[in-house]
């Protein structure tokens, strides 16, 4: 069954119809909310906000560990995880859609594992390419299907937040390769990995990164944007059943 982690501007999908909402509760504490279980489009689908609903936890408070278990633990079998972004690439201006197909990780102290000996047995599993390939072209495929055009490939930069970042913070991450920036994207893609369920990303660019554009970054213009391109990020999700 698929499953939408939705983020910041998708707290719920409006055209789900309801079957079931499973408990927040998991072997790892609180889920950032319940997991909801519907149809859309006629097809089974799960949906959990990632920061909870109403919009309350920050980015580095989430309990991802939880989240994720709470999703295999409701069935799904495929995951994709919405997340607004910063465009460091200076051809992604506000309201592109993007799937990665890589990430770094700078975020410090965050539960990040299930193997970590205490939980699980330690064990060091393979992360070279984060994203499944599967996954990844069956979000391009819906693109194209309600003809939104969907900017393939990058670096997603995983920062620790809730802060933006200073212009020589995304300097440095630029020359490291990043297209992108979020606070979200780890260690979701990461715990999706170690619970063996396939996992991408569909980004939505809200604003230009910290000094891309010679001007400081303002709420209104993510909120903005974020309105605009969440109903864009829908209509994708519903075109994954074709
Ligand atoms: N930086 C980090 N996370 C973000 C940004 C950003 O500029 N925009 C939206 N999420």
């Amino acid at each position: 069954m698929l499953a939408i982690i939705g983020g910041t501007g998708l707290t719920e999908m409006a055209r789900l119809d309801v079957i079931k909402r499973h408990s927040a509760e998991t072997p790892l504490g609180a889920a950032s909310a319940g997991v909801v279980q519907g149809t859309l489009e006629g097809h089974d689908i799960l949906f959990l906000a990632r920061h909870g609903h109403p919009h309350k936890l920050p980015p580095h408070r989430v309990n991802y560990r939880a989240n994720l278990w709470a999703l295999k633990q409701a069935g799904a079998t495929r995951i994709v995880g919405i997340n607004a972004v910063g465009g460091i690439d200076p051809s992604l201006e506000p309201g592109a859609l993007v799937v990665p197909d890589q990430l770094i990780d700078y975020t410090t102290g965050r539960e990040a594992t299930y193997f970590d000996g205490r939980y699980k047995p330690l064990k060091h599993i393979d992360f070279s390419w984060p994203y499944s390939e599967a996954l990844r072209a069956e979000l391009l495929v819906a693109g194209q299907r309600v003809n939104e055009a969907i900017d393939e490939g990058g670096v997603y930069g995983c920062t620790q937040g809730p802060r933006l970042e200073t212009a020589a913070e995304i300097a440095c991450m630029a020359r490291d390769g990043c297209r992108l920036v979020g606070m979200t994207g780890m260690p979701e893609a990461v715990l999706a990995r170690e619970l063996e369920i396939p996992y991408a990303c569909l980004a939505l660019v809200v604003n230009p990164a910290a000094g891309v554009v010679e001007r400081e970054i303002s709420m209104a213009e993510i909120e903005a944007a974020l309105s605009d391109g969440i109903e864009r990020v829908k209509r994708v999700i519903g075109a994954m059943f074709g």
